[in-house]
């Protein structure tokens, strides 16, 4: 018969062999990550919760610090002094869905329904209508012109497909190319895009120099623009040098999208000037719709670069145009080329030359 004191110690070693293997189970799981934990999500809920009880003033964009920094435990860096203590911030949980909900969204409808508008049109409507050529080529464009744009739009292309991929990769490649190809197609795409956005800085300032003489409007273009550039008519409208819809891409594209572009795109290159992570954000939604609109734009310029108006791709990648191609596009050029008032740099006199009107015969002495 066992006696109460024997009990009463297989009672006490059986707590204890509970107690370890629970204590042991706990820790093995502690071991083993949770799928199904959502970190973020955690930590923003006592975020809030915290900001509910705290009586501290909202953090602003002006304000030093973006995010609340009185937690203990985000408390990493010196108090106060920039960003660095901040760990989870308020904003970032808004950033991150307007970023992935409607700006991701908007975005993605803009950019797959241009190219499809710009098909449907090319099929009912057509592109420009051609002229027999005439054989006798003209200069359009000098070689450092033709260099300037080129180098811009490679630039561009490239800034355009990798900032793609750092938007929509996670959606549309990583599911079926998996997580080990896709973080090298990710790395590539951030840092080729980190590295040739001031390339493309210093390209569309060069274009806007290059080319601006030639883009102020003037009564002609009014011309050109109440009879929708002959588009749908297919008539060949008189123009200058560029005609008002070239102009509208110079200003409204390369130039305001390209200072939006190029703003946003330091912002968010150079995080070392001290902005907050609210001035991030902003630059954020403003890089991202300022990219759909400049590609969504671009799309329409290559389309009339090239199949819309034959003839065109030419003058720009070898610097000449057929004369009956000048006289049916951009008729007001042609006459000044033809008449050696054009002042456009592949014809402008050379500085060397006698200006003015050549000097009348003298009275014979
Ligand atoms: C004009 C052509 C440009 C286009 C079409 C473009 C497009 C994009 C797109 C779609 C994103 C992804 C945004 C996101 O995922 O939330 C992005 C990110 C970014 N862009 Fe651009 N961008 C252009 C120009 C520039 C320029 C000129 C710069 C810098 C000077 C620049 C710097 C950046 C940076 C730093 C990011 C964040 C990349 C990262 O996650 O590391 N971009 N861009």
């Amino acid at each position: 018969m066992p006696t109460s004191s024997s009990r009463s110690l297989r009672l006490l070693l059986a707590l204890a062999f509970a107690l370890l293997s629970t204590f042991l189970l706990a820790s093995a799981q502690a071991g083993v990550p949770n799928k199904e934990a959502k970190p973020a999500y955690a930590e923003e809920q006592t975020m809030l919760q915290i900001e509910g009880d705290s009586v501290v003033p909202e953090p602003g964009m002006a304000n030093a610090a973006s995010g609340r920094v009185h937690m203990d435990r985000h408390y990493l860096g010196q108090y106060g002094a920039t960003e660095a203590n901040v760990i989870v911030q308020r904003g970032g949980n808004t950033w991150r869905h307007l970023r992935n909900g409607p700006f991701a969204t908007v975005s993605g409808i803009i950019l797959l329904a241009v190219p499809l508008l710009i098909f449907v049109f090319y099929k009912a409507v057509g592109g420009a209508q051609e002229v027999p050529p005439s054989g006798r080529r003209i200069k359009r464009f000098t070689a450092w012109e033709r260099h300037v744009h080129w180098a811009t739009a490679y630039s561009f292309i490239a800034l355009a497909i990798t900032g793609i991929i750092i938007m929509y990769g996670k959606k549309i490649m990583l599911p079926w190319m998996g997580h080990e190809l896709f973080s090298w197609f990710a790395i590539i795409s951030k840092y080729l895009h980190n590295f040739v956005g001031p390339v493309f800085i210093v390209c569309s300032v060069l274009m806007f120099i290059t080319y601006l003489r030639r883009n102020f409007f003037n009564r002609n273009d009014w011309q050109w623009v109440k009879q929708g550039g002959g588009l749908v008519s297919h008539k060949h409208v008189p123009a200058g040098f560029f005609n008002a819809g070239e102009k509208a891409w110079f200003w409204l594209g390369v130039t305001l999208l390209g200072i939006v572009m190029s703003v946003t795109g330091l912002v968010l290159d150079f995080v070392t000037f001290g902005q907050t992570r609210y001035v991030l954000q902003l630059a954020n939604y403003l890089h991202v719709a300022g990219a759909a609109c400049y590609i969504a734009a671009a799309m329409g310029h290559i389309y009339i670069g090239t199949w819309g108006t034959p003839g065109a791709y030419q003058a720009m990648r070898e610097g000449t145009v057929d004369e009956a191609w000048a006289q049916a596009h951009h008729a007001i050029w042609y006459e000044q080329v033809k008449n050696g008032t054009a002042t456009d740099p592949a014809h402008r006199p050379h500085p060397d030359a006698p200006r003015g009107p050549a000097p009348r015969p003298g009275p014979a002495h």
